[in-house]
């Protein structure tokens, strides 16, 4: 295998990233904000406020790499289980979010979007992402994805209903049901799956993310706590994807001979 990153280990993240082998979907499990806080005295809440910020710097470097799709993981079908000062403190952040980050994200070209069971939302954040995800719906600079109410099982289970209803209404039976049927109905329908899954805060888990779409994705954890996560640090962990070799079940030599035919 060819090593296309310098030897030179004084070089910068972002000047080691190989611009023509970028991800066209990086995907985050921004976890670690209430420890982050706990650790410093401060309420849970406060780490999620200062994640905030990770957030925006991170959204930037996609947004100035040329990323295709950043796809972050904000709030889960299992959070809702959290305190409810806890689960409106959140809900709370994201509507004030979507409100701060409106011009950002349309001086930015950038078309946000969302997964999970959003109608779960309460209203004043639903209707806030709704009113943002038609506004910016022509936006071809980056897709930005945020996971709300998601859940990769409850995701699949629901795209497997909607494709027992197509195959039993003429749609050819339960024989029909291919993978496509599926990723037709996942609510990444259209997206290309991640090939990167990033994840904050030292778990070496998924926690219910993605389940069907990371199916071939490189995983990076990293110990740093969302709050702390920097721009550079989402660089690294780009320069580390583009060091992994991926055989999706090949040999090497059928992966070199693949590359051989499309160059
Ligand atoms: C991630 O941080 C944010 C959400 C899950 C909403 P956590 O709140 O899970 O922080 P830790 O893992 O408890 O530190
Ligand atoms: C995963 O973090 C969900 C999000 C980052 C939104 P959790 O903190 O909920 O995951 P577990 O409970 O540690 O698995
Ligand atoms: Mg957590």
């Amino acid at each position: 295998m060819v090593n296309t990153l310098p030897a030179d280990t004084t070089m910068g993240f972002l000047e080691r990233i190989d611009r023509s082998r970028l991800p066209a979907h990086v995907a985050i499990i921004m976890d670690g904000n209430g420890r982050w806080a706990t650790a410093r005295g401060l309420p849970r809440t406060e780490g999620h406020r200062k994640g905030r910020d990770s957030v925006n710097d991170v959204v930037r470097a996609a947004r100035e790499l040329g990323l295709a799709y950043l796809t972050l993981y904000a709030f889960s079908s299992q959070n809702w289980q959290r305190e409810q000062s806890e689960v409106s403190a959140l809900m709370n952040l994201l509507h004030e979010y979507l409100e701060t980050e409106r011009a950002t994200i349309m001086d930015n070209a950038i078309r946000l979007a969302s997964i999970g069971d959003v109608e779960r939302l309460p209203p004043h954040v639903y209707d806030r992402l709704r009113v943002l995800e038609r506004d910016s719906a022509a936006n071809t600079g980056m897709t930005l994805t945020l996971a709300l109410s998601y859940g990769g099982r409850e995701e699949i289970v629901r795209a497997a209903q909607a494709a027992v209803r197509t195959a039993g209404a003429g749609g050819g039976g339960a024989g029909a049901i291919d993978e496509q049927a599926i990723a037709s109905n996942l609510y990444t329908a259209g997206m290309p799956d991640p090939d990167l899954v990033i994840r904050t805060g030292g778990e070496i888990r998924l926690s219910n993310f993605l389940l069907w779409q990371a199916s071939y994705a490189e995983l990076c954890f990293t110990e740093t706590l969302w709050p702390d996560f920097s721009r550079n640090d989402f660089y690294e962990a780009i320069v580390e994807f583009q060091r992994r070799r991926r055989r999706f079940g090949m040999t090497d030599e059928q992966i070199d001979e693949l590359g051989k035919s499309r160059a």
